[in-house]
């Protein structure tokens, strides 16, 4: 039976409009793909790597580009989270700076690195000291809108990375794809946010843990990090087939204080799916819950951004469940204010 918290209103704590701002998801797609192609940006064909440097809702939209994109990529379509690029990282790559903020001290010591080695820069933002040494170094900006917690903006990151693949020649261009599937989501709207409101009522106070493979992969650590900043609750995720080889075996001692959402797809390789139903079927009796969801669309792009809508929506029903405002996220601002400068 529901109670009363899995009915809440979800605006009651939602003090800057996180709803709202997830349920604009097949608007942001539209609005990004006319800001990648009003920045003109230019093809850099012989680079020989796609690289996306950024932090939290800045790096996701690059691995979930590189899952959309799947075995179409010719290149790679690496994400780097950190200061530096890989000490492999050729001369030619191709490399996106993404910061909402524009002011991430490990994004903007990576466009300094690129700068270093010689890549050919992008950057993506709504301003800060990225887009002034953008704008100093003559390097093209796609410019986000600002106003929205920077996660909220996952819809523009994927565009703006999946675009640095197909400059890169390291894919063909997904911009139709990712029309059609703004057109998906509006129609799906009612329906994923009912779903969401089951999945989050089968968690419950459980802690979650999410499990992904191939194109879900980085659709579960998604999940996880929503509910982290969100819902201010620990959440994990883990990648199949991997965890059937370690962490399941973890599940006996759980003792029913985790619950597990298997994000499977419907075209999946076929032992990852019969993993995802051997695995749910062991870990049943040590979960609080085993809750199954399979992305179903045409294109890739349309199930992967349909799950990560109803992660989104998940999260924030959760924070809701948990009377807490979604988008205030005091635990990074003060370990920020900690930090200091570099
Ligand atoms: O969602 C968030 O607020 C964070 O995960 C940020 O995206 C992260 O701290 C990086 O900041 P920015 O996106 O401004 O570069």
């Amino acid at each position: 039976m529901a109670d009363s918290t899995e009915t809440a209103d979800l605006r009651a704590l939602d003090s800057e409009g996180m709803l709202d701002t997830v349920l604009a998801l097949p608007d942001h797609l539209r609005d990004a793909l006319w800001r990648i192609e009003s920045a003109r940006l230019k093809p850099m064909p012989d680079s020989s790597a796609a690289i996306v440097c950024g932090m939290g809702g800045s790096a996701i939209g690059g691995d979930l580009a590189a899952a959309a994109i799947g075995d179409q990529l010719t290149k790679e379509l690496l994400t780097v989270r950190g200061y530096e690029l890989p000490s492999w990282a050729p001369a030619g790559a191709a490399v996106l700076c993404s910061s909402y903020s524009g002011n991430t001290e490990e994004t903007l010591a990576c466009y300094a690195a690129a700068e270093a080695l010689g890549a050919g820069r992008v950057v993506a933002t709504t301003g800060g000291q990225l887009a002034d040494s953008a704008r100093a170094d003559g390097v093209p900006v796609v410019g986000l809108p600002s106003g929205m917690p920077p996660r909220a903006a996952v819809g523009y990151m994927f565009c703006v990375a999946a675009e640095l693949a197909s400059l890169a020649e390291a894919s063909l261009p997904i911009r139709t794809e990712i029309d059609a599937a703004a057109s998906h989501l509006e129609n799906r709207s009612e329906d994923i946010q009912a779903r969401a409101a089951e999945i989050a009522g089968l968690i419950g106070d459980a802690v979650p843990v999410f499990y992904g493979a191939g194109l879900t992969s980085p659709v579960a650590y998604r999940w996880k990090t929503q509910v982290n900043e969100n819902g201010k609750q620990p959440a994990f995720s883990s990648p199949l087939p991997e965890a059937s080889h370690n962490e399941i075996a973890g599940w006996e001692g759980s003792r029913r204080r985790l619950a597990c959402v298997l994000l499977s797809d419907v075209d999946q390789h076929p032992r990852e799916a019969r993993r995802f139903e051997v695995n749910g079927d062991l870990i049943e009796p040590h979960a609080a819950a085993v809750i199954r969801v399979k992305a179903e669309g045409v294109t890739r792009t349309t199930r992967l951004l349909e799950l990560v809508m109803l992660g989104d929506l998940v999260s924030l029903h959760l924070a809701a469940r948990h009377g807490v405002d979604p988008s205030p996220i005091e635990a990074i601002d003060a370990l920020k204010a900690r930090l200091g400068a570099p």
